[in-house]
């Protein structure tokens, strides 16, 4: 058997690459449309309901600078993915760089990581979208049962004739002197509506999907309206109510309550653990690599120009939003939907939750096909079963591997509560960083002579940095958070050493150039 470092060889991966037909695509995206694709897969969840929790939470205010300090960390690791991208510029992502750079068991780290970050994901985003959508429901007077809006536990209170999470409205309580106690409750019991929501995709990822650069454009458009109108109207209601703005952006950086994440600047690097989730999905358009017409150039600008227009867009909306609403009540499923309302413009929230409900649809989208693709990946290399890399005669998608993904991330959307999921997903994303880091820098030491298109500037400086960034963010990740993922990840071990090693191609040593079932037709979602 081969070390458990053994590595899958560049050459190999290119010639697989093209005999599957990803280097036949025709190279058709400019910058723009690698700035939209990215921006596309970036906005959704993170900042429509996980900036509630982690300002609440652990920041206050200052869930602004841990915007700021995702942002920067993402920077550093975007630029690594950039160089990958344009050296190894096929769909397998973090996964076949870690196979190329560091050898098969970091391979499988990271596989088995990324299944943290598409399907945990996917489930975060879904249960996101179930808040806004059972908000909208409400608002046009249909009542979902509470037994099947929340995980199990998660109480609800009927108030104002609306069944409300109690988190979302537990402020609005105190202040009037109301003991929810006294009002009629009811307690979540399985998530019907996220559940629904991956079932759907799911069909959609089966039957196959060719999502239009026009239509991805068109989503684009609505997220990012959407944000800049929560914006424009969040700024003209606190220029004419300065006061609010004075209670609710003071303290700044909370104190601390003697416990490392709660508030102060701890409080602070928690957050952008938590919020960093946001950020997720400018590696997507990594994967469009093979379809940038200048790789070269166009991926650092796809990149890093999502990243930087996401990062502007945040800081704008986390300010407007903890300056309307004092930030210990937006623990909610829509955070932004509650700052709307605070400027009692009834459009505005129906336009904010209308445009969550399409934004996070998209996202939803790509994290799932996100992970049947790395399955697909891992499957033909012989790390996981057959099945999963089997392909749809007639719709030419990984129809196994995308079911099979589906069942669990509906079951896990509707049984774990969305704050467990998202800092899941961020730990798990934070780690393929630092290891995507962590191969630019050892490929540089061992193979120099490499023709890169593009060079991530001064290494070893920016993938130390990603790699400190990542890894300060995962430190202040909680406790529990690591707890999972280490046995996450000891799960992952077992079935690494009691299936894939004794599978795998590289192990057997038949790794051969083979003419795959399927090429460009799923795996391309954005011509
Ligand atoms: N960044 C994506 C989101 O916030 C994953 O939903």
């Amino acid at each position: 058997m081969a070390s458990l470092v053994a590595q899958k060889p560049i050459d190999t991966i290119l010639a697989e690459a093209h005999e599957t037909g990803e280097h036949c695509l025709k190279r058709a995206l400019g910058p723009i449309n690698l700035i939209t694709l990215g921006i596309g897969a970036i906005i959704g969840t993170g900042i429509f309901v996980l900036t509630g929790a982690a300002a609440a939470l652990y920041a206050g205010p200052a869930i602004v600078l841990s915007f700021v300090l995702a942002g920067i960390g993402c920077v550093f690791a975007g630029l690594c993915y950039a160089e990958f991208a344009s050296l190894i510029p096929i769909a397998g992502s973090a996964y076949t760089y870690g196979y190329a750079t560091l050898g098969e068991i970091f391979a499988w780290i990271i596989g088995w990581d990324l299944i943290l970050e598409y399907g945990f994901g996917a489930a975060t985003v879904a249960s996101g979208w179930s808040g806004y959508v059972i908000s909208l429901f409400q608002d046009f007077r249909l009542r979902i049962p509470p037994a099947l809006a929340g995980t199990p536990g998660q109480p609800f209170v009927l108030y104002h004739g609306r069944w409300e999470s109690l988190a979302r409205i537990r402020r609005a309580l105190d202040l009037a002197h109301i003991d929810p106690g006294t009002l009629p409750h009811q307690m979540g019991v399985f998530n019907l509506v996220a559940f629904l929501a991956i079932a759907a995709v799911t069909t959609v990822l089966v039957i196959g999907i060719k999502e239009s650069a026009n239509f991805n454009s068109f989503i684009v458009i609505v997220k990012v309206a959407v944000l800049l109108v929560f914006v424009g109207l969040g700024v003209n209601y606190l220029a004419a109510h300065k006061e609010l703005s004075t209670a609710n952006w003071h303290p700044f950086v909370p104190p601390n309550l003697g416990e490392f994440g709660k508030y102060g600047w701890s409080g602070v690097a928690r957050a952008a653990g938590v919020i960093f989730f946001a950020y997720i999905g400018f590696d997507a358009v990594s994967t469009a690599a093979q379809e940038a017409r200048k790789p070269e150039r166009d991926m650092p600008v796809g990149i890093l120009g999502s990243l930087l227009i996401c990062t502007v867009l945040y800081i704008l909306v986390s300010g407007v939003l903890t300056g309307l609403v004092k930030y210990d009540s937006l623990n909610v499923p829509d955070p932004i939907a509650v700052g709307i309302d605070q400027t009692g413009v009834r459009w505005g929230s129906l336009l904010v939750k209308i445009g969550a409900i399409c934004g996070l649809s998209s996202t939803m989208v790509v994290m799932l096909l996100g992970q049947s693709r790395v399955f697909f990946s891992m499957s033909r290399d012989g790390l996981l079963p057959k099945w999963a890399s089997k392909v749809h005669t007639r719709f030419r998608t990984p129809y196994l591997s995308s079911i099979f993904v589906g069942l669990f991330v509906a079951a896990f959307a509707s049984v774990i509560p969305i704050s467990i999921l998202g800092e899941l997903v961020s730990i798990g994303t934070l780690l393929a960083f630092v290891i995507v880091c962590a191969g630019v820098w050892i490929l540089r030491v061992r193979r120099p002579q490499l023709a890169r298109p593009f060079r991530t500037p001064w290494v070893p400086l920016v993938p130390i940095m990603g790699i400190l960034i990542s890894g300060l963010m995962m430190v202040s990740l909680p406790r529990d958070t690591w707890l999972r993922l280490i046995v996450w990840l000891i799960i992952g071990m077992f079935i690494y050493f009691f299936y894939g090693r004794k599978h795998s191609r590289v192990q057997t040593g038949t790794v051969e150039v083979s003419t795959p079932p399927v090429g460009a037709t799923y795996t391309q979602s954005n011509k």
